[in-house]
């Protein structure tokens, strides 16, 4: 697996779950809930703190077209909450996300890509070489939604933030799974899984404690919610279990033009016509159930299976 992320609460959980349910062989950065600088070195202080030899590569500091934003407000100043990170000694492997994601893609056997952050990165990729997808064994992406969106009415954060690089991936990526709000907002994590962590007491266990602390307190504050949707970690469970969700394969496309529906995932629900053509377009795997306590299992038990 390689995860292209944005860390980001959820991003940096998602990194934690990926190293015990995944062979995770690198990371890429790219902006989006705070800025690269930010991103970057909270991928590094994630994996020193729990001690994986894995590298990070830093990606676009800006999206293709749209100007750059972020969700400091979801995600703290610094993208980690109010985390006290310790200091970080590791540093990047290279600037060029996009030509390790390519170079990753050509030399090892079945690799699953997981983005979880707006798509800048590999939309590059796939314009740098259009035959990425074909290299490789998936992309699974956290982002969207079939219904409504959390940005606005009807746009995810990964989306809005760079439309035009998520209209590429979905249209260039051919099997793509999309693991949008409709999943995420059903798997929510609560001071059951903060308190089973916290009391493991080792970095890792502690540093995701903290982080969900963060994360419960701005979902109470910004939603009334007593769990918090830990988005990413959905991702990465959903490319290495898939069988605890279900979907359908659904024609997607964003919105790029529209005053209320910009970065909106279109998601064409009328199904294969059993009488017209297939829909030679419906390649994205759009999930819209899941089994919720074991996802949440299989989350917990991976960043408590970290101990040192
Ligand atoms: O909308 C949720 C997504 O936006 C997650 O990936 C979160 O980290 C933010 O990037
Ligand atoms: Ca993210």
């Amino acid at each position: 697996m390689l995860i292209d992320c944005d860390p980001g609460l959820d991003d940096a959980i998602a990194i934690l779950t990926a190293a015990v349910v995944a062979d995770l062989i690198g990371i890429t950065t790219v902006n989006g809930n705070v800025g690269i600088e930010h991103t970057t070195h909270n991928a590094l202080a994630i994996v020193e703190t729990a001690g994986l030899d894995i590298p990070v590569h830093r990606g676009a500091e800006r999206p293709l077209i749209a100007d750059a934003v972020d969700a400091h407000h979801v995600h703290g100043a610094t993208g980690l909450g109010s985390v006290d990170l310790p200091d970080v000694h590791r540093t990047v492997a290279s600037h060029d996300a996009v030509g390790y994601i390519l170079d990753m893609a050509a030399g090892v056997e079945g690799l699953h890509l997981v983005a979880m952050g707006p798509l800048t990165n590999i939309a590059l990729a796939i314009q740098r070489d259009p035959g990425l997808p074909q290299r490789l064994s998936g992309i699974t992406i956290m982002g969207g939604a079939a219904v409504g969106g959390n940005v606005t009415a009807t746009a995810e954060f990964n989306i809005w933030a760079d439309p035009e690089a998520a209209a590429m991936v979905f249209r260039d990526a051919a099997a793509l799974t999309m693991v949008g709000l409709d999943v995420t907002h059903q798997v929510l994590l609560g001071a059951t899984e903060r308190d089973r962590m916290r009391e493991a007491g080792f970095p890792a266990a502690s540093l995701a404690a903290d982080l969900l602390d963060y994360a419960l307190e701005r979902a109470g504050e910004m939603r009334g919610w007593a769990g918090a949707p830990i988005h990413d970690a959905c991702a990465v469970v959903a490319a290495t279990h898939p069988h605890l969700f279900d979907g359908d394969l659904r024609h997607v496309e964003i919105e790029l033009h529209g005053r209320l529906t910009r970065g909106m995932t279109v998601v064409d629900q009328r199904g294969l016509s059993p009488l017209g053509p297939p829909d030679t377009n419906a390649r994205t795997l759009v999930l819209h159930d899941v089994d919720t306590p074991a996802v949440v299992d299989t989350i917990v038990d991976a960043v408590l299976a970290l101990r040192p």
